[in-house]
């Protein structure tokens, strides 16, 4: 028995992503937030003969207590999207207050939950949940992630693309480290599960590292106004959110790269700080889960030299969002 929770379940990401669940056998009940439209979402996805029971939760009556009573799982893809011209970093005044708000729902109703943050910044919006539990005593780096397997998803897209074939790309894996916005976003393209044909130019590389970095903003043109990733995030989210709720049902050996507060394992987050060479408190690196949540923090392993740089210039960035939580406690927290 598995019960998931989507807070901001009838926005643009949150209703396939909420679909998707529902169409996965594990989740057997599945509560739907948001401040508009969640029973019509719940009702028509009630009708989908898989075992979830699905119910939708406004705010007025308890709304938010009651979707999350019991909860073992939360994701949070609640608050505004971006639109052309602005960075996820625009995003934070909004999300930020909408993120803390819920952080305290679940901090005071279901604090054991896992935690999955998709509301962006990402860099940002995973230190407001900490800060958030932190107040409240219930603190457990181990059960609180940031998404960023939207990055890892591209880039197995991407790189099948330039391998030429795009049937591989379920099959491609790529690690990406760091953070999730722009020069944040590291892939480590060396260690690809296939890797790209050696006649690839040192342009077309650097291009598609770029691609995997600014690939959100590519959707974000496209939809002209309308918003940013929706369909390829749901789908994402749920992959990730599988991967959680496969290891908290005990599956062993599931390793996925996500953000994460460094204390969750703290020999290996001590070692990671070391590779790069910052006490940074989050990053994103892979994580092995386990019914606990956070079992390990893994090494990023062997970088190019080129791979080494991108971290390097991550940092200034990643410390910045993750700084600015601290600095604006007082208004947001
Ligand atoms: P959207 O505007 O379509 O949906 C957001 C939903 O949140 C709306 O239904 C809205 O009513 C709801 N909401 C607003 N305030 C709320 C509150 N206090 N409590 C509960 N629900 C609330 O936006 P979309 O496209 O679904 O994006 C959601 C978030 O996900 C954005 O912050 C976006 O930047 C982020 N995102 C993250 C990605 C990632 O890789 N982590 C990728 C793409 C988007």
């Amino acid at each position: 028995m598995v019960k998931a929770v989507v807070l901001g379940a009838a926005g643009g990401i949150g209703q396939p992503l909420s679909l998707l669940l529902k169409n996965n056998p594990l989740v057997t009940s599945l509560s739907l937030y948001d401040i508009v439209n969640t029973p019509g979402v719940a009702a028509d996805l009630s009708h989908i003969a898989t075992p979830a029971k699905v119910v939708g939760y406004l705010p007025p009556d308890d709304g938010l207590k009651k979707a999350l009573a019991g909860a073992e799982v939360v994701v949070i893809p609640a608050g505004v999207p971006r639109k052309p011209g602005m960075t996820r970093d625009d995003l934070f005044k909004i999300n930020a207050g909408i993120v803390r708000d819920l952080a305290t729902g679940i901090a005071t109703t279901a604090p054991k939950a896992f935690v999955l943050v998709i509301s962006n910044p990402v860099n940002s919006t995973v230190p407001i949940v900490a800060e958030v539990f932190k107040k409240h005593g219930v603190f457990d780096p181990k059960r609180i992630f940031g998404v960023t397997t939207l990055d890892v998803v591209r880039a197995s897209t991407f790189v099948s693309e330039i391998i030429g074939d795009l049937s591989l790309a379920p099959s491609v894996t790529v690690p990406v480290v760091g953070g999730h916005s722009g020069v944040t976003i590291v892939p480590l393209l060396s260690q690809s599960s296939h890797p790209l044909p050696s006649s690839i130019s040192k342009e077309d590389h650097e291009a598609l590292v770029k691609r995997i970095q600014f690939g959100g903003d590519e959707v974000v043109k496209a939809k002209d106004g309308a918003g940013s990733a929706t369909l390829s995030m749901a789908y994402a989210g749920a992959e990730f959110a599988v991967k959680i709720i496969k290891a908290l049902k005990g599956e062993k050996g599931i390793v996925a790269p996500t953000f994460v507060n460094l204390s969750a394992d703290k020999s290996g987050g001590d070692a990671l700080k070391k590779e790069i060479g910052k006490d940074l408190d989050y990053f994103s690196a892979p994580v092995e889960l386990g019914p606990d949540g956070v079992v390990s923090i893994r090494s990023l392993g062997t970088l190019t030299d080129n791979e080494k740089e991108l971290v390097k210039a991550a940092i200034p960035e990643l410390e910045t969002n993750i700084e600015k939580v601290r600095e604006t406690q007082s208004k947001y927290l």
